[in-house]
């Protein structure tokens, strides 16, 4: 991890949140290369999730809602992890993390064993719980009728809006409804880089069916297999990756059963996503809150009914940090060590890299970056030696770098060097495009 984080400073992918300050816990920025590297993800699952899809559609809704979405959801009254406190380092922790959380003034002990193995001083509170939700205030008024919330998930006001979308959609059940947005979870210890966030962002999809148990297993059998599969052409290596079925008494409030999809970490497996059945609990939820009708009429079998769901539901983040965990590798080129990102094209922040071997062939090599630049992400890189060049997109994980020499004037031939078997070839100036479509597949 600590190899992961260095790189994704030193490299541009992820900055701490005000650094300058200090930095703020569970808060993080993403720089040039990290962006673009977070829109293919998001890019990569929208594509998938919806553009190659005739039954699943997107909206994008906002941050803040109605509170009552928030009473009518449960997350008022239960949205909440178990807490405990130190009272001898005032540190306040997830009470069910305690035996892998160092402790913030002894950290070669966990916060467990600091406390409750009596190894250190530490002598924690009962555990009480703490609701997750972060509150704020809508207009000038600070008071309850003011109070509302940032969402702790997107899915919610998919539910809300169920009715519009199928009607603008014309959507028939089963179908579904997709929203990448921001969340925001008052973590009590947010922790492991970006993997566990106060504010991120999430992928989720809401498929709708009828509210019958086969078609529910149908549907919901098909998307565990289906996001599982879509990590893999994502590019993760499949043999890191597994899927694990929750124990009654772990499921949300609001599931009749879940499967995670779970990526083994530098720091073990964890949740990378959930696929859970969500029964109809939360448009009944919203129908007895609101008291407006979000039921569905089938014009076929002239049915109403209150569609049940299957859920997809994961972070960009998590996803991001998945893609760079399972990136990383050390090799050995040409006798000197080098940290190579091997990122699948798709998800590659840059395509291609162009090199002018010399400040003096600017201008051509320049003028080939911006012919490229039309169709693929570059970078144009002329700053140390060619053997610098070539490490800092191995480290940015660039699948491929054109350098333009002086023979290239000569001949209009350039050097292509392929990052991961670092093979260089020359390949005709007008035969580029060509030669970097069939390499990179995009
Ligand atoms: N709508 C269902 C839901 O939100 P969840 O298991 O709480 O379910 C879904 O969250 C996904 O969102 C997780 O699998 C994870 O990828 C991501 N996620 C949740 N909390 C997160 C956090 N604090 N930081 C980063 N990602 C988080």
């Amino acid at each position: 991890m600590e190899k992961l984080v260095s790189l994704a400073k030193r490299r541009g992918f992820i900055f701490q949140s005000s650094e300058i300050y200090g930095g703020i816990n569970g808060f993080w920025d993403y720089g040039p290369v990290g962006v673009e590297l977070r829109n293919n993800i998001k890019s990569f699952w929208w594509q998938r999730m919806v553009r190659l899809r005739d039954d699943v559609v997107g909206v994008d809704t906002s941050i803040i809602c109605h509170p009552q979405t928030w009473v009518a959801s449960g997350h008022v009254a239960s949205f909440s992890d178990p807490m405990v406190d130190c009272k001898t380092c005032k540190g306040r922790f997830r009470a069910d993390h305690i035996e892998a959380i160092p402790c913030p003034q002894k950290p070669s002990l966990t916060v467990q064993a600091c406390a409750g193995d009596k190894k250190g001083p530490g002598e924690l509170t009962e555990v009480r719980q703490f609701n997750l939700m972060f509150e704020t205030f809508v207009g000038a008024l600070r008071d309850d009728s003011a109070r509302a919330y940032l969402r702790p998930e997107t899915c919610q006001s998919i539910f809300t809006q169920f009715k519009n979308v199928q009607i603008v959609s014309r959507q028939k059940i089963p179908f579904g409804i997709a929203q990448i947005g921001k969340s925001f979870r008052n973590e009590i210890t947010p922790r492991n880089f970006i993997f566990r966030s106060r504010e991120f962002e999430q992928m989720e999809m809401e498929f709708f069916v009828k509210p019958e148990e086969p078609e529910m297993q149908k549907w919901y059998e098909y998307w565990v297999a289906e996001r599982f599969q879509w990590f893999q052409d994502l590019g993760i290596k499949p043999d890191k990756l597994r899927q694990r079925v929750h124990s009654q008494d772990e499921l949300a409030h609001y599931a009749k059963g879940c499967v995670d999809v779970e990526y083994q970490f530098p720091f073990g497996w964890s949740e990378l996503e959930g696929i859970a059945n969500r029964s109809n609990y939360d448009l009944s939820q919203h129908i007895k809150t609101s008291g407006k009708d979000l039921s569905y009429f089938d014009e076929t079998t002239k049915e109403k009914y209150v569609p049940a769901v299957v859920e997809t539901s994961l972070g960009v983040d998590r996803t991001l940090l998945t893609v760079l965990a399972d990136a990383y590798a050390e090799d050995v080129v040409e006798g000197e060590e080098r940290v190579v990102m091997r990122f699948s094209p798709a998800v590659a922040p840059y395509k291609v890299a162009v090199f002018p071997l010399s400040r003096k062939l600017a201008e051509p090599a320049m003028a080939l970056e911006k012919s490229l630049r039309k169709r693929y992400v570059t970078d144009y890189d002329d700053v140390g030696s060619i053997g610098k060049r070539y490490r800092r997109h191995d480290e940015i994980g660039t699948p491929l770098a054109v350098t333009y020499d002086f023979q290239s004037e000569e001949d209009k031939q350039v050097t292509v060097r392929d990052r991961d078997t670092t093979k260089q070839e020359r390949i005709a100036i007008d035969r580029l495009e060509d030669y970097l479509k069939d390499h990179l597949k995009l």
